[in-house]
């Protein structure tokens, strides 16, 4: 049995905790492998809506176990108040959540440090979630972070210290006032509530799994535009959004992995700073947030909205070699008479690309539109692919000729049931 990894081919948002939910009846265990509080990934069913930012996407299924990996970076506040949230929904989180021992913890002074180096940056701000993630990601590289399985080392108070007073300096540095105390004690009170939960060597848990025939669904969270790597670099997250980091986030090799879902917006958002070739600064974009709710699930903040961009999809989708494409939020294009669609770039000295610019930031790329019908009806109550209006059909014929990997799922609305599958994702397990 391989591990099926999904993922967003976009810069974020684009429906992964929504597909996730649906897909985990197929599987057994849901891992998280990247990332942390930063993501929002939201799930909507029974006609109620729920943000998860930490905990995998499979928790309301309780048969199924749910994994962070060694990946993520975890912050213990968010994940205690996440825990406490499930409860009046009758979900008991830490029944069947299992976190890694490497994963890396969030300290209250790395969330201080992300706000101090945004605010230094001013107009060249990356747009951070403020939830720490890059200050923490990097004292993972520094080889200086403290892990999940240190909590249960006796000397844990004093590694604290010492990491804490080193980010003291990093603060002074950027004349910050410090206030820490109410932060501490809501870490420290965290730290003893998560330890409810169970800490394991995960990579081994899910090599055995695997050996098992256990079905294993690995969910990103950002996207790979956002990745460290590969992304609109230095506006990026911090860790590795793509296939690759299912391997070195979970702990499997390269050969164990199965399908990969990429999942992709109708149209593009992007949330903080950073290119966005398409965007769409008029009213058309506004007609695209309003309907499209293009809200931050994390931070509240709008999303940039824009037409799709076959050039940035493309690359994602080289560099996961994703297998099966599911295109989410179409019925956010039921208002449009006309769709665009960027097929490739103009550059500034007048050629044209289909490939992203090394440094996109400084090289203004126009995108060059094909037009296609509009289907301009609503899709509520269509379950079947074939009932679907014959201009979205041929939307999703043209998408697949110029990507060249099928679109097996096409989603029409925020809930679980909104959610048309074309053919057969995989053989139930
Ligand atoms: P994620 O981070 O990839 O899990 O995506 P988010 O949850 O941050 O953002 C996706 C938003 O779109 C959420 O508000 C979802 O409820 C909503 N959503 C997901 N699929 C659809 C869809 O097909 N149509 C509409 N209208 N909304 C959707
Ligand atoms: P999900 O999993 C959309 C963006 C931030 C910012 C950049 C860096 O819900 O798709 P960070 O806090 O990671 O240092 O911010 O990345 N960003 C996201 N945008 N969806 C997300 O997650 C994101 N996580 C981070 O807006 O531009
Ligand atoms: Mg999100």
């Amino acid at each position: 049995m391989k591990i099926d990894v999904l993922l967003g081919l976009q810069w974020g948002d684009e429906g992964k905790g929504k597909v996730v939910d649906f897909l985990a009846p197929e599987y057994k265990v849901v891992a998280r492998f990247q990332g942390g509080p930063n993501a929002g990934h939201t799930l909507e069913f029974d006609g109620i809506k729920h943000v998860l930012h930490q905990i995998p996407s499979g928790i309301f299924r309780p048969d199924i176990i749910n994994i962070i990996g060694n990946g993520v970076v975890l912050d213990a506040v968010v994940l205690r108040r996440e825990i406490e949230g499930l409860k009046k929904y009758g979900i008991d989180a830490s029944k069947n959540l299992i976190i890694s021992k490497k994963a890396q913890l969030i300290l209250p002074t790395h969330r201080l440090m992300d706000a101090a180096s945004e605010k230094a940056k001013g107009v060249s701000k990356i747009g951070s979630t403020l939830k720490g993630i890059g200050p923490t990601y990097a004292d993972k590289i520094a080889r200086q972070g403290l892990r999940v399985g240190d909590l249960l080392l006796p000397d844990f108070q004093k590694r604290y210290e010492t990491l804490r007073d080193k980010h003291m300096n990093v603060l002074a540095f950027y004349n910050e006032p410090v206030e820490l105390a109410e932060a501490e004690a809501a870490f420290f009170e965290a730290i003893e509530y998560i330890k409810q939960c169970r800490f394991a060597d995960t990579e081994y848990l899910i090599n055995n799994y695997i050996k098992e025939g256990k079905g294993i669904l690995a969910e990103g969270a950002q996207g790979s535009l956002l990745d460290i790597d590969f992304g609109s670099y230095p506006y990026v997250t911090s860790s590795n959004t793509m296939a690759a980091g299912a391997c070195t986030g979970l702990g499997i090799a390269p050969a164990s992995v199965g399908e990969v879902y990429g999942i992709f917006k109708a149209y593009c958002t992007r949330v903080g700073s950073g290119p966005f070739p398409t965007e769409l600064h008029d009213e058309t974009g506004e007609r695209m947030r309003k309907e499209g709710n293009e809200f931050g699930s994390t931070t509240g903040r709008p999303r940039r909205c824009g037409w799709m961009d076959l050039p940035a999809l493309r690359y994602a989708i080289m560099l996961n070699g994703v297998t099966q494409l599911f295109m989410m939020k179409a019925d956010v294009l039921n208002i449009f008479d006309e769709i665009k669609v960027c097929t490739h770039y103009k550059l500034p000295d007048g050629t044209t690309s289909e490939e992203l610019p090394f440094d996109m930031d400084a090289v203004e790329v126009t995108p060059v539109y094909k037009t296609l019908p509009g289907w301009s009806q609503s899709l509520k109550g269509i379950t079947k692919y074939d009932e679907l209006p014959q201009a979205l059909l041929d939307y999703v014929a043209y998408l697949e000729q110029q990507l060249n990997v099928p679109i097996n799922i096409i989603s029409t609305g925020p809930d679980r049931t909104q959610t048309i599958i074309r053919k057969k994702i995989k053989e139930i397990i």
